[in-house]
């Protein structure tokens, strides 16, 4: 069965065991942004190695709608054929972004520059996330933008001209940095964005291969306006977020090393790993030597046994993905988990604490959960259940991988969003080991 056909439920049978080497596909976030980048730059921009889920392929829907050309050679290669920004035309319709937040909030920075009118849905999960965090900030660079009680749709009204701003970020955020950082390329001026904390660096490493010249120092990333950006070759590599669900399940069930192959390693994204190696996971990397615009290693990953750990702080943004499949390993590492500073996670997707609290609850394991956090009390293992992922796909294919260490098997309900992020989940699961079906 592909992908596309991924029913609303997946059945795993528990135990199993996992191995081998297996490619992950490509990063969602670098695919968003080579889209992005590619439709706003003079001349052509090649893409490998592009994630074919739904979000990017909604962003990359989005770009046609506002007259960018694009050719897609194969499922993973994609050929934009840009005419700088100022060739985009309004669409008429409302630019759908599916399930996708990345899209919706980057799509807003770079829109809000534009002289035509925008209006951006999205799904239903979507048209519940916070967009006044990006709002706000455009509307102090001068532009017209409206939500609904701070929700999509969002309405963008064609303005003359933005102007740079010196923005403190309230919520550390890769998203609103990102949104910013495009509506300043379209702006008149300097702006300028403090991160709270460090957030993923794709849109300013992006940014760099397409021409512009971005300036970080310590927390604060600035850029001038006005720079035309110029098409450029993009390889992106497999996503991290969704080589997670592996290295966990490789640490709970490879004997003989799971091997992950030319997975992005970029620091702003790899949280997880110090996580687990606190955790005393056997996790090891064999980087890839040539210059590439993202760091790519080979990651291999053993079983191991594993400590409960109270996350720093400062991991929190640099995870903030993976806490899905963190809090899977945490349910199985021997004592205490407890995680802080991690409000964020309920608004993303579906509230990812509450979600993962009460599907833990229904496997049978001690948590509590906290404002900002959850609590865990590991190493009993998993029973058997029904998981209801709110159509959450991080949630959903981490409760499959939780059936490598579970006693009965667990049905998973409403998975079909997995395929936003991670096409052919299912059958890359099914080759490492795992004993998963859909129904
Ligand atoms: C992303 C940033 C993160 C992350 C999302 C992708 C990006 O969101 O959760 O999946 O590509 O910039 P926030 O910036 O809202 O934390």
């Amino acid at each position: 069965m592909s992908s596309a056909d991924i029913r609303p439920r997946l059945r795993v049978a528990p135990g199993g065991r996992i191995g081998g080497a297996l490619t992950v596909p490509g990063d969602k976030s670098i695919s968003h942004r080579a889209l992005m980048l590619g439709g706003i730059a003079a001349g052509r921009t090649d893409i490998s190695g592009f994630l074919a889920g739904a979000d990017c392929l909604s962003t990359l829907r989005a770009l046609e709608a506002l007259g960018v050309r694009i050719e897609r050679p194969a499922p993973e290669r994609v050929v934009v054929h840009g005419a700088g920004a100022a060739a985009l035309r309004g669409s008429g319709a409302p630019l759908d972004m599916g399930n996708a937040g990345t899209a919706m909030r980057l799509f807003m920075g770079l829109l809000a520059p534009q002289p035509f009118d925008s209006v951006l849905v999205g799904d239903e999960s979507l048209m519940r996330r916070p967009m006044e965090r990006v709002a706000a900030p455009l509307r102090q660079m001068g532009a017209r933008i409206e939500t609904r009680e701070g929700r999509p749709p969002v309405h963008i009204r064609g303005t003359p001209a933005l102007h740079g701003i010196d923005f403190r970020l309230p919520v550390a955020s890769a998203q609103v940095k990102s949104a910013l950082l495009l509506a300043g390329l379209g702006a008149n001026g300097h702006t300028r964005i403090t991160e709270p904390a460090p957030t993923r660096d794709h849109t300013e490493r992006m940014l760099g291969a397409f021409g512009a010249t971005v300036e970080r120092e310590g927390l604060t990333v600035s850029l001038e306006g006005g720079q035309a950006l110029h098409g450029a070759s993009v390889r992106v590599p497999a996503d991290f977020s969704s080589a997670a669900f592996f290295i966990v399940a490789g640490l709970l069930a490879a004997e003989h090393g799971l091997l992950l192959r030319n997975v992005g390693v970029n620091p702003t994204r790899t949280g997880l790993l110090e996580m687990l190696r606190r955790m005393g996971a056997d996790i090891r990397l064999q980087p890839h030597t040539q210059e590439a615009v993202e760091p790519t290693a080979d990651i291999e990953v053993r079983k191991s046994r594993l400590s409960g750990i109270h996350v720093p702080r400062e991991l929190v943004p640099l995870a903030i993905d993976e806490f899905p499949i963190f809090f899977i390993a945490a349910a199985l590492a021997e004592g205490e988990t407890t995680v802080r500073g991690a409000e964020e996670l309920r608004v993303k997707e579906s509230d990812r604490l509450a979600v993962m609290a009460e599907g833990l609850t229904a496997l049978g394991v001690e948590n509590h959960l906290l404002d900002d956090g959850l609590w865990i009390r590991g190493g009993g293992g998993f029973g058997g259940g029904r998981i209801d992922s709110h159509g959450d796909h991080r949630i959903a294919m981490a409760f499959a991988i939780a059936g490598l260490a579970a006693r009965e098997p667990i049905e998973i309900l409403d998975v079909a969003n997995v395929a936003t992020s991670f096409p052919g989940f299912l059958e890359l699961a099914r080759s490492a080991g795992l004993s998963i079906e859909a129904r």
